[in-house]
This record gives C-alpha cells, sequence and structure tokens, in this order.
C-alpha cells in the first residue's frame, strides 16, 4: 500500500454505538434539560453525529474502514472497484481528493473525486448506513467540491444506476442535474498494473 498521511491506527470495526457517544449522548441529554431544550431522539443523534463526523483526507489506517464500509454498501460492485484495487490506484493519482468521514476513529463515509484538467468526476459516494442521512454526505460532498474548484474545475459530472433513487434524491438536493446522456465505457485490458 503507496504511504500517505498516518494517524495512530484505531480499531477498524464498526460499535453499533461508541462508549464516547453514549457518553456524548447522556451529557447532551443533561444539559438540554438544564437549558429546557426538548428535542427528539432522532434530531439529538443527528446533531450530535453532525458534531463529532470529521471530513478529513484519505490516510493508510482508514484502509481497513474503507474496505468494510464499500463492501456494505456496494454488495454488487466489480472486483475492479474493491478497496485492494482502486485505493492503491487512487494514491497514485491524486491523492488529496480521496475524502474520508470519520468518527471516534472510524471510517463512516467516503468520496473520490478526481479532476482530468475539463471536469471532475466523483466515484465511491458512500455513508454507512448507520450514519446516513445525518448530514455525513453533504458534508463530504460539499469538501470535495471545494477541493475540485480549487483543482481549477467547472463543472463536475457523476453517475447514478437507475435504480438508485435515494442517491440521484441526494445529488438533486445539492444542486445536480439529470443530463441526457447515455453512459458509456470501455475497460483497457493490462493498461495499468493495479486494476484486475
Ligand atoms: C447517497 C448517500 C451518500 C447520502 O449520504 P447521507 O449522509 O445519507 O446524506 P445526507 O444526510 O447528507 O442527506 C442530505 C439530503 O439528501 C437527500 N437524501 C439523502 N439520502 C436520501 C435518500 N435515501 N432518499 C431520499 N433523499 C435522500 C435528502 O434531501 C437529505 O436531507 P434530509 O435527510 O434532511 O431529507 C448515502 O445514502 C449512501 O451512502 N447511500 C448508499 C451508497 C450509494 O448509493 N452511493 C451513491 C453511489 S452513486
Amino acid at each position: 500500500m503507496p504511504a500517505s498521511a498516518t494517524t495512530p491506527p484505531p480499531s477498524a470495526a464498526w460499535p453499533a454505538t461508541s462508549p464516547t457517544s453514549r457518553k456524548l449522548g447522556r451529557r447532551c441529554g443533561r444539559s438540554e434539560r438544564r437549558c429546557g431544550v426538548s428535542l427528539d431522539f432522532a434530531t439529538r443523534r443527528s446533531a450530535l453525529s453532525r458534531r463529532m463526523v470529521e471530513i478529513v483526507s484519505y490516510a493508510d489506517w482508514h484502509f481497513a474502514g474503507v474496505e468494510a464500509l464499500w463492501e456494505a454498501v456496494f454488495q454488487h460492485d466489480p472486483p475492479w472497484n474493491r478497496a485492494a484495487v482502486a485505493i492503491p490506484a487512487k494514491l497514485l493519482v491524486q491523492p488529496e481528493l480521496f475524502i474520508v468521514a470519520e468518527t471516534s476513529g472510524h471510517v463512516v463515509g467516503t468520496i473520490m473525486a478526481g479532476y482530468d484538467g475539463h471536469r471532475g468526476w466523483l466515484y465511491s459516494v458512500a455513508v454507512r448506513p448507520d450514519h446516513q442521512r445525518q448530514g455525513a454526505g453533504s458534508r463530504m460532498l460539499a469538501e470535495a467540491e471545494r477541493r475540485l474548484a480549487r483543482a481549477g474545475c467547472t463543472k463536475i459530472n457523476l453517475q447514478v444506476r437507475t435504480t438508485n433513487d435515494g442517491a440521484a434524491a441526494f445529488y438533486r438536493r445539492h444542486g445536480y442535474l439529470e443530463e441526457q446522456r447515455v453512459s458509456m465505457g470501455k475497460r483497457l485490458a493490462g493498461a495499468c498494473p493495479t486494476q484486475v
């Protein structure tokens, strides 16, 4: 695995609820009662999650968490999209456009972006199911757009499977419009040693 920024590696497992979030939940509940604010559980959990999730650049210690995330949300993806293939390849080209959402040392989301000098592209946009609809995807997308714009990109393209209504709604919410195009592709056998 090519080197990138390193941080002490935490466990890559997914806790259903981390001790930290349980503690924070209890603290938050107390302060809300003191302030006389009554928030329902979902709102409180979402507010906590927003506060705790950080949007950062990919680092080597994220590998296991990203691999687990992609296996969970992209179950039917072909082998060349797997972490073991896609991550080393991405780290060779614009690694600064590989964005991760993390909380308490656990990966909860990813976006791999790229800019080819003409258009920007987004790939592997994913948020762990237990963290979806809490703003992590929106925050990663905003960061990807910022980084692409900084690189000179003026338009971003992406592909969504026609059956993926949730993702399409997410992109629409952020100003992405459907364009009448036929998506085409061709695999170049043996073009890159890291691709299968
Ligand atoms: C698409 C995805 C990345 C969105 O991430 P997220 O963190 O859940 O999104 P956010 O919480 O930032 O959502 C922001 C808004 O987008 C829209 N949205 C997000 N997910 C949606 C869904 N499943 N259905 C309808 N609207 C959705 C909503 O307007 C939402 O605001 P709201 O929760 O206040 O209604 C996430 O659902 C995911 O990982 N899906 C599985 C993987 C996938 O399909 N990736 C896209 C490949 S192209």
